[in-house]
């Protein structure tokens, strides 16, 4: 690490540039901020940009284009980790969105992939916090902003750094996300020459991010701007160690007039040297953050020796080229402005084709972005098809009456349940603008508070109060979790044509995408319907001598658990749309302190079960 006085000119830093070069962008760059009205070079810019026209399309900032844009020249390889072989799994897939307020990145990939991808954001609070509540493409239940323990967004504060992976590592069963975005930046307005040295600690900040979070083989995009000084370079060298491939690209949706570029890392080695980098990196961070104005003369100006980064001859031409030959189409996009500002008759001809194209590539609709709609329950009610079986009740057996319904074993499934007969918890719930939640009770729908789903959701589940024990003090703690039973539509995925077991796969996905562990909200679990057998050979629910009660392990883990009082048989065979296994659903009370001649014990309906397995 070399350090010294804060160097305020790039002018000398042609080791990874043709120096001519360096020399025309710095100058054209001056010139034309200088010389022209921010007013006039908007206006020429709209003008003479062949991409500029391309907008926000459908979303809710030119960002998130920006994203669809990378992932095309990727082929799409954000979003199509489920066609990856390395990556793929059931999902949800986990991405972090950093330095990433108002959250367009987000909003394309949650676009693309829904629920089955859950993200993690990251960003400054205040005016340009996340505001993805705006968007009228997406739900987005499956994404959660963090802000790190002092409630700040910095991600110059290592401490906000750690406590970002530590959720994040809380959350993907302790492996980390597949991708990173960043898009870290910040008005440089006047001093656009030297917007590569103001941003070096958002840049190493960023960069130490990824390292934290993601996953063996994953994925990290970045914002940059010019890479022409030894610290830079220094930084995407060490990157480079980390991954095993890594491009820096100006995507079409950045302006040819400005130094953006994007930094994309493809397979994250998971190694000691990547360890140790992210150690070295902790510390410049930490260095960054608590420098003060008075140690003027201990700016760290490298990270790596000049040499080592010359002597990888293969690493310092592809930077050395990629500068050049970014820097030669800025100098070109400058030019172009400067003469659109001075003749205000010119206009690029090819926008229109070049638009049409680029949404074609990037299969995107050609559409403009759609007002915000207030959907009631009721709407989405009316959207389905008789919705009157929706009031249903389940059909109530004892063990007398219990043959004449459940007559193939395998055919049916069963869940124990928390509502007892005086005490339903058993809802229809559906999502709806803004993600918030009514149930059906009765006829009528009813608001619930602090739930969350996406909006068009139509599922069938019950709250429980789980009672948590904290492994650290042994406290008993309640906490309210909606357990999913079945659903009908996910967001805007319809399980209508699914079977039972595909339905709880993509239940399964959903919950664990939508669950963050949030103080004061509904947590959101799979009911997990096991076959009837699991009755007597599983401890599923178990009896408590003391209390006289029966309780059932929650979804978390043994620490978690609720207390049972009926269980609910559900018809699944191939046969079981959403609507019949809700319809043909029956229960049975095992509640103790219930006399009601509908109640029984469990015991009694564990030998019912067996006889039926015997005969
Ligand atoms: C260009 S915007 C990001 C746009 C975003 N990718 C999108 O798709 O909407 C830059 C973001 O970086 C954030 N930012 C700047 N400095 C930051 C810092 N020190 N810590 C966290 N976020 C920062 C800004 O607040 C802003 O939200």
């Amino acid at each position: 690490m070399v350090r010294g006085p804060p160097k305020l000119y790039v002018d000398d830093e042609c080791n990874f540039v043709d120096p001519q070069v360096l020399e025309n962008v710095l100058t054209t760059k001056f010139d034309t901020f200088a010389e022209l009205d921010v007013c006039e070079l908007r206006k020429a810019r709209s003008r003479a940009n062949a991409f500029e026209t391309i907008r926000n399309g459908i979303f809710m900032n030119r960002a998130a284009m920006k994203m669809a844009n990378i992932d095309a020249i990727t082929d799409f390889m954000f979003t199509s980790l489920d066609y990856d072989s390395v990556h793929k799994r059931d999902g949800p897939y986990y991405f972090a969105d950093v330095c990433a307020g108002p959250g367009g990145f987000t909003e394309y990939i949650l676009w693309r992939k829904n629920w089955c991808y859950k993200g993690f954001g990251f960003t400054l609070r205040g005016e340009h916090d996340f505001k993805l509540q705006e968007s009228t493409c997406v739900s987005s239940d499956s994404f959660h902003p963090f802000y790190g323990p002092n409630g700040d967004g910095n991600i110059y504060n290592l401490e906000n750094i750690q406590h970002f992976k530590r959720i994040i590592l809380e959350h993907t069963q302790g492996v980390g996300v597949h991708f990173v975005m960043s898009d870290g930046g910040f008005s440089v307005e006047g001093n656009e020459n030297l917007q590569e040295v103001l941003s070096k600690q958002i840049y190493t900040c960023q960069c130490l991010m990824a390292l934290e979070i993601l996953r063996p083989h994953g994925y990290f995009v970045t914002k940059m701007f010019d890479l022409f000084t030894s610290f830079s370079v220094g930084l995407i060298y060490l990157m480079h160690l980390c991954f095993n491939a890594i491009a820096i690209v100006k995507p079409n949706t950045s302006r040819p007039a400005n130094s953006e570029r994007y930094f994309i890392c493809k397979d994250f080695k998971n190694t000691h040297q990547s360890s140790e980098i992210r150690r070295y990196l902790e510390f410049v961070v930490q260095d960054m953050w608590h420098a003060q104005p008075e140690d003027s003369d201990n700016d760290i100006l490298e990270l790596i020796p000049l040499d080592i980064l010359l002597r990888d001859t293969r690493f310092s031409k592809y930077m050395h080229d990629s500068n050049t030959s970014i820097a030669e189409r800025q100098i070109i996009g400058l030019q172009k402005l400067k003469f659109f500002c001075h003749n205000p008759e010119l206009v690029e001809v090819h926008q229109e084709t070049c638009r049409l194209k680029c949404l074609n590539l990037w299969r995107i609709p050609d559409r403009k972005r759609a007002a915000i709609q207030n959907v009631t329950a009721s709407d989405i009610a009316s959207s389905i098809s008789q919705p009157a079986f929706m009031l249903t009740q389940p059909k109530e057996i004892s063990v007398t009456t219990f043959d004449s319904v459940i007559d193939e074993m395998n055919d049916w499934r069963f869940v124990p349940l928390c509502s007892s007969k005086p005490s339903n918890f058993c809802h229809i719930f559906v999502g709806m603008s803004n993600s918030k939640v009514s149930k059906l009770v009765g006829n009528k729908w009813v608001k619930v508070k602090n739930m969350h789903l996406n909006r068009g959701t139509v599922l069938y589940g019950e709250i429980v109060k789980e009672k948590c024990i904290s492994m650290r003090d042994g406290i008993e703690t309640e906490k309210l979790s909606l357990h999913v039973i079945d659903a009908l539509r996910l967001g805007d995925v319809s399980l209508a044509d699914l079977s039972f077991e595909e339905r709880a796969k993509s239940i399964s996905i959903f919950c664990e995408a939508i669950n963050f562990e949030v103080d004061g909200d509904v947590r959101i679990r799979p009911k997990e319907a096991r076959c009837l057998q699991d009755l007597y050979t599983k401890n599923i629910i178990e009896y408590k001598q003391e209390t006289r009660e029966y309780n059932a392990v929650g979804a978390k883990n043994s620490n978690e658990y609720y207390s049972v009082n009926a269980i609910l048989f559900l018809k699944v065979n191939s046969h079981q749309s959403f609507n019949s296994t809700y319809v043909l659903r029956s229960v049975v009370n095992i509640n103790e302190h219930d006399t009601t001649h509908v109640s029984c014990k469990l015991i009694d309906v564990i030998k019912k079960v067996r006889s039926l397995n015997k005969k």
